[in-house]
């Protein structure tokens, strides 16, 4: 991968210059990044047993591998990352297990919210808000006004959030508008169905990865992940860091993203 340096100098922060740069910083192509990468944290509760403890310490530590990849992605200009960080199924886990990632997401937001206002990052929430117990709703609340004016990384957790939940709804919200004749049901376009999903004001990701050597979706961003490249990392996510996320992106670079295209219309298109 070659390594080009004017791309970098133009596009990294006044800041940030290539001598104080990893290596594996060094082999992305920074024209080359997605605009939008989304990831399933996964694998936190196995790295604690693999060290004997509880699982929530799993937990714990991926916050840190958060905080790691939130700043990593500010750093490249990375505009959206989202976070699966509480799915509808997980309401299913031990009750001690959900109010333990119930308070770690209020007590994160509320030690976190400064910094991320500071650092130009925006907090969207995505999934079924209203099932959140009330001081999550709040703390997420406040730290959305708090960041909304910022322009930097749009920073998504996905929270109480099923992917086919938010199809259905979109589906609902279709046939009212139907209903109330604002729409004819042959009129409708793909572009009417992605208004109505949680993800409507953001592109679909390019690029999505799953750590802990699971190789499934669970029921993750289905209608936006049509096109995305698919990327399993068998890294727990509490040791997920910048270099894996740098692994990840280079990984990324080597794909040749055809969308039903051939290889050789690609080319010529270049
Ligand atoms: C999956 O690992 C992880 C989760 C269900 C929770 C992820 C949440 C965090 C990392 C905290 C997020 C905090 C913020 C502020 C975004 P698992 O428990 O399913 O692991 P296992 O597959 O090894 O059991």
């Amino acid at each position: 991968m070659p390594i080009r340096f004017t791309t970098l100098f133009l596009r990294f922060p006044y800041n940030y210059c290539p001598r104080t740069m990893s290596d594996s910083q060094l082999q992305l192509d920074v024209s080359k990044l997605p605009r939008h990468i989304a990831i399933i944290m996964d694998g936190n509760g196995r790295w604690a047993r693999e060290r004997g403890e509880d699982r929530v310490f799993g937990h714990y530590e991926g916050v840190l591998s958060v905080r790691a990849i939130v700043d990593e992605c500010g750093v490249l200009g990375i505009k959206y990352l989202t976070l699966y960080a509480f799915s509808a199924e997980n309401w299913n886990r031990p009750i001690d297990e959900v109010n333990a990632l119930m308070e770690l997401l209020v007590n994160t937001i509320r030690k976190e919210v400064e910094d991320l206002k500071k650092n130009n990052v925006k907090l969207h929430v995505i999934g079924d808000f209203d099932s959140l117990p009330p001081l999550a709703r709040q703390e997420m609340g406040e730290a959305m006004e708090l960041t909304a004016g910022n322009t930097g990384l749009n920073l998504i957790l996905a929270l109480s959030y099923s992917s086919r939940h938010e199809i259905v709804r979109a589906a609902t919200k279709l046939c009212a508008m139907v209903k109330a004749n604002q729409l004819q049901p042959d009129a409708i376009t793909e572009d009417h169905f992605k208004q109505c999903l949680y993800t409507a004001p953001f592109p679909d990701p390019e690029l999505l990865i799953r750590t802990s050597g699971e190789s499934r979706i669970s029921n993750f961003l289905l209608y936006q992940l049509a096109y995305s490249e698919l990327y399993f990392t068998p890294v727990h996510w509490p040791d997920f860091r910048k270099k894996h996320l740098h692994e990840a992106l280079m990984a990324y670079q080597k794909r040749e993203r055809r969308f039903g295209k051939t290889s050789e219309q690609i080319q010529n298109e270049r």
